[in-house]
């Protein structure tokens, strides 16, 4: 039997695993190394695992509870809800509507009650050149912060708003009535420690619109360099995909981006598996959803 090699890849996060056949379920030790390495590394690079959507599934579920995605119904694999097609081919003769996921900063379902745990995408198929996926490390974002600024926003909810996802609003109406509906702006706290390694992090991303109790006015700055800090080329992991490469991240502590830098007429075909986070946050009443009572009493002094 091979044995389990990791191999650092860059400097803020990410590791090569090889020497392990996800096709078949890892043993107890096997997932034990897999889960130091991860929480040591954030990103996960498997080279070379051709797997179905069930041993996808199955290699997912030993990482952890696997989401259905009933928050975000649409771009699953017919046969298996809990694999997502992240994809640029066309479907039943229309444009894929997950051709641009994920083209701002995020995390993987942040506006939810429930922001996954972690995700694990799959290349199918891939353009010659680009196509990469960018990760940045959210804990060397927060230990790189100020203490004083560390300590402001400690005290900060953000309101995380699924209509923030960049080409929302070019989705198909009623999906976009749907998904409003089934997620509603969502508030969770700025600092988090992260349940397993006990480290504090940034959790922000380009799906916030405002901080709880603040206009979108005093926020945006706030949260601008937040974001921008928060990606600083330092702290990012550049993937290349290779055919077949499985890429597994921590969701609660980096953020990612799917680039366009890749030729659109080639097709580039991801499968993805998500853990099911932890319950999180709070639903903002669309009254206080933009600091509404500091509008007014503003609009009270002038
Ligand atoms: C995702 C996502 C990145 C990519 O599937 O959650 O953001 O590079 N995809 O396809
Ligand atoms: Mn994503």
């Amino acid at each position: 039997m091979t044995s389990l090699v990791i191999t650092p890849l860059g400097y803020a996060a990410g590791a090569r695993v090889t020497g392990l056949d996800l096709r078949n379920p890892l043993t107890q030790e096997q997932v034990a190394a897999v889960q130091a390495a991860w929480h040591k590394h954030l990103i996960l690079v498997f080279p070379g695992q051709d797997l179905t959507a069930p041993q996808l599934i199955t290699f997912t579920g030993q990482m952890g509870e696997v989401e259905r995605n009933d928050n975000v119904p649409y771009y699953r694999d017919p046969d298996y809800p809990e694999v997502l097609l992240v994809s640029n081919k066309p479907r039943n003769g229309k444009p894929s509507e997950t051709r641009n996921t994920g083209r701002n900063w995020h995390a993987d379902l942040t506006y939810t009650d429930r922001p996954a745990k972690g995700s694990v995408l799959m290349c199918k198929e891939k353009p010659v050149i680009g196509g990469d996926t960018m990760f940045a490390n959210m804990y060397m974002a927060y230990d790189t912060l100020s203490p004083v600024l560390r300590d402001f926003i400690e005290t900060l909810d953000a309101v995380h708003d699924i209509t923030l996802i960049k080409g929302f609003e070019r989705r198909d109406p009623a999906q976009i009535a749907e998904m409003k509906r089934a997620n509603p702006p969502i508030a969770h706290p700025v600092v988090r420690t992260h349940p397993e390694t006990g480290r504090k992090l940034l959790f922000v991303s380009e799906r916030i619109r405002n901080f709880v109790g603040m206009t979108e006015e005093e926020s945006q700055p706030l949260l601008q360099f937040l974001n921008s800090h928060a990606t600083s080329p330092e702290f990012v992991y550049r993937h290349q995909w290779a055919l077949n490469d499985i890429v597994m991240w921590d969701n609660r502590c980096t953020l990612h981006i799917a680039l366009k830098d890749f030729d659109q007429n080639q097709a580039r075909h991801m499968m993805r598996c998500s853990m099911r986070g932890e319950k999180s946050g709070y639903v903002i009443a669309p009254e206080k959803e933009d600091g509404a009572s500091l509008k007014s009493a503003l609009a009270s002094v002038s």
